[in-house]
């Protein structure tokens, strides 16, 4: 496995391995990796193809009063479990090198960032796409993988793909979850015992109104009982529980296909989910 830092050296060892005829599957990631993480990574092996996995914990993409500086930095760990998964090249960039121009790249603003998590984080996806951006430029991958637990994530990084013209195919993966349908995340690391009792209701509550919303477009008055039920279980700072359709837009048939979102605190940790109806 080769850990390369140095953005040119990097460039040079893709186009040594495009000339060779060689796929390029790539998964970014900011590290403290998990086996929702290993999950992608396991997807993104096939027949001849190298997988680069980059770590870089994104500082642009937290809000002045968010986790950055606590955020799990676990790089040693990390790299044992992508050498032991055989992953051709982890990417490390140095701050300095990939943030050394401080302006954004002037990519387009969407309206599905100002909705769900981009409201209360209005940080969160001019900076996830800013250091994607830079990524894709980097990469040249002929397949990035994202996990479906960031479903905003996934429909932002998708339209910027395409209003950008990146020729990578967006593969997404769906969410690993723990045995009680808690997601996979970094964050859960911050989750005392008692709290991932609660944060496990999420998954419960949300899993019983997936047949109840399934033929109805008025979902107003479930949402809102579902919401006490939660608040009943100890969530009480709900971020939002809404239902959209798979690109974000409302939903105005049953036929299109749709999820429900949540995001929700759990003591001062934020946890987001979505389930297919
Ligand atoms: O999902 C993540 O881990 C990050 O937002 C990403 C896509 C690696 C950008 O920093």
């Amino acid at each position: 496995m080769k850990i390369i830092k140095s953005i040119e050296y990097l460039k040079r060892i893709i186009r040594e391995s495009k000339r060779n005829g060689l796929i390029i599957n790539f998964i970014p990631t900011m590290g403290a990796l998990h086996l929702g993480h290993m999950k992608l990574i396991q997807k993104a092996k096939k027949k001849n193809s190298i997988r680069i996995v980059s770590i870089f914990i994104n500082p642009s993409q937290f809000g002045p009063n968010e986790d950055y500086k606590n955020y799990p930095r676990t790089t040693h760990n990390d790299l044992n479990l992508l050498r032991n998964e055989n992953v051709d090249i982890v990417f490390l960039p140095i701050e300095n090198e990939i943030l050394k121009y401080k302006t954004y790249y002037k990519c387009p603003n969407f309206k599905i960032e100002k909705i769900l998590c981009g409201k209360s984080r209005p940080n969160y996806f001019p900076g996830v796409k800013s250091i994607v951006i830079k990524l894709f430029d980097i990469v040249q991958a002929d397949n990035s993988f994202f996990g479906e637990k960031d479903y905003q994530q996934l429909v932002v990084i998708k339209k910027m793909r395409d209003e950008l013209n990146f020729a990578t195919n967006i593969i997404p993966i769906k969410t690993v979850r723990n045995k009680n349908g808690l997601p996979l995340s970094s964050r859960n690391k911050y989750l005392e015992i008692n709290e991932i009792e609660i944060a496990n209701k999420i998954n419960k509550i949300c899993k019983y109104l997936i047949p109840k919303v399934k033929n109805k477009l008025n979902t107003t008055k479930i949402l809102a009982h579902a919401k006490r039920e939660l608040r009943m279980n100890g969530i009480d700072k709900i971020d939002y529980l809404t239902i959209l359709t798979d690109t974000l837009e409302k939903r105005k048939s049953l036929k299109s296909k749709s999820r429900i979102f949540i995001a929700a605190n759990v003591g001062s940790t934020r946890l987001i989910d979505n389930f297919r109806i």
